[in-house]
């Protein structure tokens, strides 16, 4: 699932006039109000964390030879282990030609050899600054955290309009779709298995409609991997044309290729926690499917779209890595960087292409899972889209108004799968954060360098600032 902004909200995911797309957030007039969650049911312990083990100073030092080297001596001597170091001019000895050193390291200042080394340093240095905590966006740590994520949804009449939603006015279609996502709503990260679903035969005739049709679409068009991919799929994870496969079979074929899995979500997820799952290598994937009086348009994200559009490419080395570098730049990050995040996911894995063999292919679920897009993307007619070489902080900064109820005017195509990774790669490292972050794929934990505290908002807080 994706999201992006409408009328300076969070809204959910693409798609379009007679396409449809996916994700998360808001649309909640399409979403049954009896699936939404309140902040009420977050529990206090889980807005808040802080990271106690990492302590953090600024010594400032005579810019003379061999100077460093004796401060971080002392590391040594006390057996302190550093783990972030940075230095620039110092702003307060400017005549004198000092410098800053921002040093992180393990230990709390309550530790014998930390206090022992402050007081060496401080003997050494112009001056030593014990720095605070930064407070950061709180973001999932752990795999457990995850549980926490997809429990609220904004509010009402944000993003899909009701008119929008050919089944908002079906009651029948509204209960299914309740159950279905209901099912999600109870499941935990270290269930069994994701729920399955036993769909009716009304939902798999609307499969049967999209699955032909859209692989025909995909001749020419889709990048080798997608369709490798899709054909490795419904040898192993029950892709058919008459059956709609269940998201723990999917998960089980991309943990033993990519070690990404699917996690059912109930309703349309917050931006911020949207993304902050894709650093777990954790795609959250609703599980239902549109209403089937328009098998080919849904206006925010669907069984189709996850499986159709994403599902074959975590396959991919590739686009799960691109993915999950958008993931991790998102955990903390400042508020005003979400959409410009959001913008690159929409522009890359939603709606990107990739050079192969001197031609233009699909590997972005936006299209993949969009006849009208599949079309329009690779129209020969006067007026086809136009192709912009792939330009991140272009994207972040100018495109983020892109259109969620029609075709996309636009679109931005990587040389190659390489010169995607450092475009993307380099765009989220300058991302502002006041500490770095790591997932150690054995512990399936994040780990940060510095002390932080990750404090809890609501969407709505996000919300304020589109
Ligand atoms: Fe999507």
């Amino acid at each position: 699932m994706f999201y992006r902004l409408v009328s300076r909200r969070i809204s959910s995911t693409h798609h379009v006039g007679k396409r449809f797309f996916t994700t998360s957030q808001t649309a909640q007039a399409a979403v049954p109000a009896d699936t939404m969650r309140d902040n009420s049911e977050i529990a206090e312990d889980q807005r808040y964390f802080e990271v106690n083990d990492k302590t953090g100073i600024i010594v400032t030092l005579k810019d003379e030879k061999g100077v460093l080297n004796k401060a971080l001596g002392v590391f040594d001597k006390y057996g302190v282990c550093l783990s972030h170091i940075e230095s620039k001019p110092s702003k307060f000895y400017k005549k004198s030609k000092a410098y800053d050193f921002y040093l992180d390291f393990e230990g709390s200042f309550d530790d014998e050899p930390v206090r022992n080394l402050i007081s060496d340093l401080s003997k050494m240095s112009k001056h030593l600054t014990i720095c605070g905590t930064p407070e950061v966006p709180w973001f999932p740590t752990n795999f457990y955290d995850l549980d926490k994520i997809g429990k609220e949804t904004l509010s009402e009449g944000d993003g899909i309009q009701e008119a929008d939603h050919p089944g908002f006015r079906d009651e029948e279609y509204k209960k299914r779709r309740n159950f279905i996502t209901e099912l999600a709503l109870k499941y935990q990260m270290y269930d069994k298995e994701v729920p399955r679903v036993e769909y009716t035969d009304t939902e798999v005739g609307v499969w049967q409609h999209c699955y032909p049709k859209l692989k025909k679409h995909y001749v020419g068009r889709a990048v080798k991997e997608f369709n490798e991919s899709l054909a490795q799929m419904e040898k192993y994870c029950g892709f058919a044309e008459d059956n709609i496969p269940q998201l723990e079979d999917i998960s089980q074929y991309l943990i033993s290729k990519t070690g990404w899995r699917i996690r059912p979500v109930g309703g349309l997820l917050s931006q911020r926690e949207f993304l902050n799952g894709l650093a777990f290598k954790v795609f959250h994937s609703t599980q239902y499917i549109r209403h089937h009086s328009a098998p080919e348009y849904t206006p925010e994200p669907d069984i189709i779209h996850e499986l159709m559009g994403h599902a074959p490419m975590f396959a991919n080395k590739h686009y799960a890595d691109l993915s999950q570098m958008i993931g991790l730049a998102s955990l903390g990050c400042p508020d005003h960087y979400l959409p410009r995040l959001g913008t690159l996911y929409w522009f890359t894995i939603e709606f990107g292409l990739c050079m192969e063999e001197g031609e233009r292919k699909a590997y972005g679920a936006g299209i993949l899972s969009s006849f009208g897009e599949l079309d329009w993307c690779f129209s020969q007619e006067e007026k086809a889209p136009k192709f912009f070489p792939l330009d991140c902080e272009e994207i972040a900064e100018n495109h983020g108004d892109f259109p969620i109820s029609s075709v996309q005017p636009y679109y931005f195509v990587s040389e190659s799968w390489e010169d995607a990774r450092k475009k993307i790669r380099d765009y989220c490292d300058a991302i502002p954060r006041p500490f770095n972050v790591f997932y150690n794929e054995k512990t399936q934990n994040i780990e940060v360098d510095r002390k932080i505290k990750g404090v809890y908002k609501t969407c709505k807080d996000n919300e304020l600032l589109f």
